[in-house]
């Protein structure tokens, strides 16, 4: 039986993982979870929100599936997410961005894939306070990680039969370090013939992608424009509820939704377990579980065909009962 990390979160993490499991277990497939806890639960018991103990079951079992962990404001904790990724050098965020059957959004025929370097760019936290009234913040990127982001997005191309993958840049601006970013990407596809190359600076990708997001396939970023594309993509299909991600390195994989733990709705059993479940569908293809993939996918499309959805969607589902239907259809 294949043996996976859960990170049950805390927040609306316990209610929708656990409904996940539930689907999982529904459809026929065995799987071992080793449940782990993490975030403000354990700060009490443990001292910290991500216990060495979670990176060593993930270490272990080689894939996570994770619900959202509330990071603690104004106590000195480091979000668990940007830990985890720096711990396992999780060096690729993957967000597939599809529309879903029934949701109501501006365009109905979005799919694209955002690929988003992980580990350099601004995000390094390169800061310093030049003096009272002036801050700098250094944006490293490097060849190897560029070339690698660029490596895992044709790859991913490849594998799930998809036709283009677009550069995104500023290198018009930042001719060394977007400039390198771009030259990666070039040097890289010369080594996929089947796959169409496009390039394209990021401001004008944004305004493509809220005219006519349907032009886009893949999509391959530097972190910090990743971060605020792969948002703006999110949008397109209907938002948190429903936005997938995962972060994936070269040893490991931890998938997970982009929203966060929602302590607003909290045990209210109104949370969308939809964006959690797509992880997971995406986590099964990883693990190669492509037909359990398939099955659950049909029946989370089927369920809201029906209309059936939580009231984040404009529906009246309850977590449970939105479960209990996809459950019903497998
Ligand atoms: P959030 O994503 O938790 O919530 C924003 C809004 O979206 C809220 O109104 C919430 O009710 C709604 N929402 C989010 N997910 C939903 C779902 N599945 N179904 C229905 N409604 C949903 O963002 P917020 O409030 O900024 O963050 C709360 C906590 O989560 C913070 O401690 C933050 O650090 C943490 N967080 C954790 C993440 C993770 O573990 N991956 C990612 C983002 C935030």
């Amino acid at each position: 039986m294949t043996r996976i990390t859960l990170i049950n979160g805390d927040g609306i993490g316990p209610e929708i993982s656990d409904a996940v499991v539930k689907i999982i277990e529904a459809a026929g497939l065995k799987i071992d979870w080793d449940v782990q806890t993490a975030g403000e639960a354990v700060i009490d018991t443990e001292g910290v929100p991500l216990p060495e103990r979670v990176l060593n079951s993930i270490r272990k079992n080689k894939v996570a599936l994770k619900a959202p962990v509330t990071t603690p404001i104004g106590k000195g904790f480091r979000s668990v997410n940007v830990q985890l990724r720096k711990s396992l050098d999780l060096y690729a965020n993957l967000r597939p961005c599809k529309n879903l059957p029934n949701i109501k959004t501006k365009f109905d025929n979005v799919d694209i894939v955002v690929v988003r370097e992980n580990t350099e760019d601004l995000y390094a936290g390169i800061e310093r306070q030049v003096d009272k009234n002036t801050a700098e913040s250094i944006k490293l990127i490097t060849r190897d990680a560029s070339e690698r982001i660029c490596k895992f997005a044709f790859d991913y191309a490849v594998k799930n039969n998809r036709n283009e993958v677009c550069v995104v840049t500023k290198a018009n601006i930042m001719k060394l370090s977007d400039g390198l970013f771009l030259d990666s990407y070039r040097k890289i596809s010369e080594h996929y013939p089947q796959i169409k190359k496009r390039e394209i600076l990021v401001d004008n990708l944004c305004m493509q992608l809220v005219q006519n997001p349907s032009q886009f396939d893949v999509l391959v970023l530097p972190n910090l424009y990743g971060d605020i594309v792969s948002d703006l993509c999110a949008g397109l299909i209907g938002g948190l509820g429903v936005a997938q991600g995962a972060n994936i390195g070269l040893d490991y994989a931890v998938f997970e939704p982009v929203h966060g733990s929602a302590p607003d709705i909290k045990g209210l059993n109104i949370a969308n377990p939809t964006a959690l479940l797509l992880s997971a569908i995406e986590m099964l293809k990883y693990i190669g579980e492509n037909s359990y993939a398939k099955r659950i996918e049909k029946a989370l499309y089927t369920t809201l065909a029906k209309g059936i959805c939580t009231p984040d969607l404009g529906g009246n589902a309850s977590t449970d009962e939105f479960s209990l239907a996809i459950i019903r259809e497998l």
